[in-house]
């Protein structure tokens, strides 16, 4: 695993061009199973978790070329068992169950293992398959799912699972007849995987929306696409810039797809200045402190949340962040503490007490966005912090320390 030193308390500056979204292109892959013929994905990020479901696809039979950011697929037959270790590595790899399922009618899946923050159950995915008439079964390590030919459903959910609306989604592209999924997640993810799908030949109407209706098709094609931008990096940047008191430019960007971190930022003190496709921050003297509870899209995201908890130690007073999405998304804030930040913990809730001026120490980062809150609460602490478990970061930030660098930071990655 290696490491990041930062010396901190350099205000950065400059302009950072952000990545394709690891949210949308890991999902992308998994939909070219249900097609046939060579894909073409520009703006893909070399990030860890791409090259872990490479791995997957090729276990599966897709032939995969990769040079960031143009990546190519081509996929003819497919086979139905993933292998596990790889699944384990990484939850999104169950997003194959729908394609392969759809595709191939019955196919093997790992069970993802435990995760850093919370239960992450997958009773919603599951449910869904069934209504369209899956049978699932248990074996062991594994779920074994069933159905010569998916039929459509009218599939209400009782939680808006990202994952769930996209597995669903891409196994009712081959389904017989119509699926409706209702209460629907609404990411902006979700909307580039239906257009990725409808290029294909798919008849997908509604992402974006709580109602996403599927009129299922008997064959798939082929596609050239390109990733939307990934708003939790852009997200991260833009707050590597307040907490160093710094002023920079966000460079392809979807400003509409962070909307919320917009307004608390404002709100915070921060200028900005919002174009099409770029946005420009100035930080103020004084941050002022913020309230905010995470929920699905169009709500605060659950991935800025740490990175949020970091810049309120700079906050001048109280802020109060509730996390409403995952149960066990604080894990990080222990290692904040350790730079002296004052933060009180409840269940689902943490009060951060500003300013604080953090002074280095090491760290272990222990997930991927409690990592970036560590790297953004290093830039911002006196002395020189060690980051360890960078491998965590690797997974959905490509190249952090030489993207910092260039906007003025002083990080170092030390392999070990
Ligand atoms: C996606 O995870 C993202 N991952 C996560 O990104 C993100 O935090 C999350 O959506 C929420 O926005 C990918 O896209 C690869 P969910 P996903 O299903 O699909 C509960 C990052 O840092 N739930 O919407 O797994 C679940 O336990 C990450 O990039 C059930 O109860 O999220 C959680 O509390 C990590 N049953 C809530 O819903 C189910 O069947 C949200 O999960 C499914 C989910």
């Amino acid at each position: 695993m290696g490491k990041f030193i930062i010396e901190g308390q350099r205000s950065l500056g400059g302009k950072v061009r952000i990545n394709g979204a690891k949210n949308s292109v890991l999902k992308l892959m998994v939909a070219a199973l249900l097609g046939q013929g060579t894909f073409s994905l520009e703006n893909v990020p070399q990030i860890t978790d791409v090259n872990t479901m490479i791995g997957v696809l090729r276990a599966l039979g897709v032939q995969v070329q990769f040079q960031a950011p143009r990546m190519q697929l081509s996929v003819s037959s497919v086979q139905g068992s993933t292998p596990q270790e790889l699944v384990k590595a990484m939850r999104a790899s169950i997003q194959v169950m729908g394609p392969l399922l759809a595709r191939l009618g019955h196919v093997e899946v790992a069970k993802p293992g435990g995760c850093a923050i919370g239960r992450r159950p997958l009773d919603i995915h599951l449910s869904g398959f069934q209504q369209m008439g899956a049978s699932i079964e248990s074996e062991g390590d594994v779920f074994v799912a069933r159905a010569p030919r998916l039929h459509g459903a009218d599939i209400s959910f009782r939680y808006p699972s990202v994952g769930a609306t996209e597995n669903i989604m891409m196994a009712a592209t081959l389904a017989k007849g119509r699926t409706v999924i209702r209460n629907a997640a609404r990411e902006p993810e979700i909307v580039d995987i239906q257009d990725f799908l409808n290029q294909m030949g798919a008849r997908i109407k509604g992402a974006g929306t709580p109602v996403i209706t599927i009129e299922g098709v008997h064959e798939l094609g082929c596609t050239d696409f390109t990733v939307i931008p990934d708003r939790i990096e852009a997200g991260t940047y833009l707050l590597a810039f307040l907490i160093t008191g710094g002023s920079g430019t966000l460079e392809n960007v979807i400003p509409e797809h962070i909307g919320p971190l917009l307004d608390l930022v404002q709100g915070m003190g921060a200028h900005l200045e919002v174009q099409e496709r770029a946005v420009e921050i100035l930080s103020p003297a004084k941050l002022r402190p913020f309230s905010l509870s995470t929920n699905p899209y169009p709500g605060f995201p659950t991935d800025l949340q740490p990175q949020m908890v970091a810049v309120a130690t700079q906050a001048h007073g109280q802020s109060e962040l509730v996390e409403a999405v995952f149960d066990k998304r604080f894990g990080y804030t222990a290692e904040l503490k350790k730079l002296g930040a004052h933060i009180d913990s409840k269940e689902q809730a943490v009060v951060v007490h500003g300013p604080t001026h953090l002074k280095a120490n090491t760290l272990l980062a222990g997930d991927l966005r409690g990592g970036a809150a560590l790297v953004l609460a290093a830039l911002a602490a006196g002395g020189s912090t060690t980051i360890e478990g960078v491998d965590h970061i690797d997974r959905g930030y490509e190249s952090m320390e030489t993207r910092l660098l260039r906007l003025g930071a002083s990080v170092k990655r030390i392999a070990n």
